[in-house]
């Protein structure tokens, strides 16, 4: 081999570690939230399609549902599994529990089954204000078996935990992300964590929420929210800060760095903006900041604290109709995609070039809607109670001020009512018998933006379940009306 050749050859190899690290550092990409609090979710199969159509390597599922690991197998799709917080009691006691958790939820799809599972998010915003702390003495006792348990299951190496904690955990005495440090009530509590996840390796995982900060004060300067450039930007001693996000992240490290703890990893456990059920959730602005936060951390930049790639996973992939709304009623809304994997907007997620894709050979139910009858008057005193018992149980936040159907005039507002409920119902004729005041239309009610959603043909056991429990109800009506004519 002549000198000339091994440089060439060295050439080669060069460029093949080029390719190779360009390859590790795409395939860290983007990832998702897959949460299924939805009254007819996508079938597990379309979803991890719609996921792999869409270049989404890494997926970040609420709870270890067997449905949606079995179909992540073999997906080469990285996973977050999670535990609910309603759990945390009996793994924190219970050491045995937290074997069986991570033998029947991680160990036996990670070998026998080929997922890829890499964390288990151990509580969901455990710490929140809003929970009083319900869990704050089981969060780390629970860590603590959890993770026990992986290595007991030779998982150690593989499998890290973690805790998505919502930004409230942190705060800062001043504008300037340098002033920051953990909420003082639960300081003590949050080192002893720290340290947990560090000495094992594991990531520190936040939830960070621009919109939120819009949405509690009015007077939040919008574009600071955005990645598009702010006025008056933050100087921190020479770190220029123009978007909230990166000064947000950069108050953890703060935080972390203050304690001892500046070179952990961060993991953005959940990052998005919804498009419906409040002024400032709207389409244009999801686009512009979730397209704007893409933009901005593709190019490996950082934060003025900590430059390198940002691992962060989007809240979220679908709409979720039956999530509480306790906390607005955009709580449904924070989907990418709609209900029903359909796009709501153009996002470039850099592993998709022509935009997203949506999920394939979904079923729907016939287009047909339930509204109010022409003929029945605004005034019937059954208007006020039916409306009020379809929205008691089916999705009316699109109703809200501000949403997508707030301007509807009133027939067209009740008949929204009427039809969310008739279509969560799987289009039962008893779900559109509002006294004298409903009927079925084959023209679709839309009117602009506010659609009249028609919903799809989910092979979910609970829809399924629900389904099954109104027509053994409707059989009993139909053998007693039959018993009556015999008797007549
Ligand atoms: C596994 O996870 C599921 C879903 O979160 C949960 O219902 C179940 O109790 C877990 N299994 C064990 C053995 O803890
Ligand atoms: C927390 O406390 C408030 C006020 O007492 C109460 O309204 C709320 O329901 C509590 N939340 C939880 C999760 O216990
Ligand atoms: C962080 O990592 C850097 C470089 O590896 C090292 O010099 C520094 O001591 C580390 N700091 C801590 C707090 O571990
Ligand atoms: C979405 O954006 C991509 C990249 O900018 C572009 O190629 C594509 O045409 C856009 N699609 C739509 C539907 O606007
Ligand atoms: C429409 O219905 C919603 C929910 O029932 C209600 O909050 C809203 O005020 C109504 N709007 C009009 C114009 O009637």
């Amino acid at each position: 081999m002549s000198n000339n050749s091994r440089n060439k050859n060295s050439h080669k190899e060069v460029l093949v570690m080029l390719v190779i690290l360009m390859f590790v550092s795409e395939v860290r990409g983007i990832g998702v939230n897959w949460g299924t609090q939805a009254t007819h979710p996508l079938s597990p199969s379309i979803v991890v399609k719609m996921l792999k159509d869409n270049g989404i390597q890494k997926v970040k599922l609420f709870d270890a549902d067997a449905s949606c690991l079995n179909a992540l197998k073999g997906s080469g799709i990285e996973v977050m599994v999670g535990i609910p917080n309603e759990m945390l009691y009996t793994l924190a006691n219970n050491l045995e529990a937290a074997e069986k958790w991570v033998e029947k939820n991680v160990s036996a799809h990670v070998s026998s089954n080929n997922v890829d599972i890499r964390y288990v998010a151990v509580g969901n915003e455990p710490f929140l204000s809003s929970l009083n702390g319900t869990y704050l003495e089981t969060t780390l006792p629970a860590i603590s078996n959890i993770q026990a348990a992986i290595i007991r299951a030779g998982l150690g190496n593989r499998v890290k935990v973690t805790v998505p904690l919502n930004a409230d955990v942190y705060q800062s005495s001043s504008e300037q992300p340098s002033t920051g440090d953990f909420r003082p009530d639960i300081r003590d509590l949050m080192l002893k964590i720290v340290k947990f996840l560090n000495d094992n390796a594991a990531p520190f995982t936040v939830n960070i929420y621009p919109f939120i900060s819009l949405f509690n004060d009015a007077n939040f300067p919008v574009d600071y929210a955005f990645f598009d450039g702010y006025s008056t930007p933050i100087d921190d001693n020479g770190k220029i800060y123009n978007n909230v996000f990166d000064a947000n992240y950069d108050t953890l490290l703060s935080a972390l760095q203050k304690n001892g703890f500046g070179n952990m990893s961060i993991i953005i456990g959940e990052i998005g903006w919804p498009t419906d059920g409040d002024r400032s959730a709207t389409l244009k602005y999801a686009q512009r900041f979730n397209q704007g936060f893409m933009t901005h951390t593709s190019g490996g930049k950082g934060t003025p604290m900590r430059p390198g790639a940002i691992d962060a996973y989007l809240f979220s992939l679908l709409d979720e109709d039956a999530k509480s709304i306790q906390p607005g009623n955009f709580e449904r809304h924070w989907g990418v995609f709609n209900f029903d994997g359909t796009p709501k907007y153009n996002l470039t997620l850099g592993t998709n070039p022509g935009g997203l894709i949506p999920a394939s050979g979904v079923k729907y139910f016939p287009r047909r809607w339930c509204i109010m009858s022409p003929t029945s008057n605004l005034d019937d005193s059954q208007v006020e109670p039916s409306v009020s018992y379809a929205c008691a149980r089916a999705d009316c936040t699109s109703l809200g001020y501000g949403a997508s159907c707030a301007s509807l005039d009133l027939r067209q507002n009740i008949s929204y009512a009427f039809n969310t409920y008739y279509q969560e119902n799987n289009q039962l004729d008893t779900a559109c018998k509002f006294p004298g005041l409903s009927v079925i239309t084959n023209n679709d009610p839309s009117v602009g933006d506010c659609k009249f959603k028609i919903m799809i043909q989910s092979s979910t056991p609970s829809a399924q379940r629900s389904i099954a429990f109104k027509l053994k109800h409707e059989n009993v009506l139909v053998v007693m009306v039959i018993l009556l004519s015999l008797v007549m």
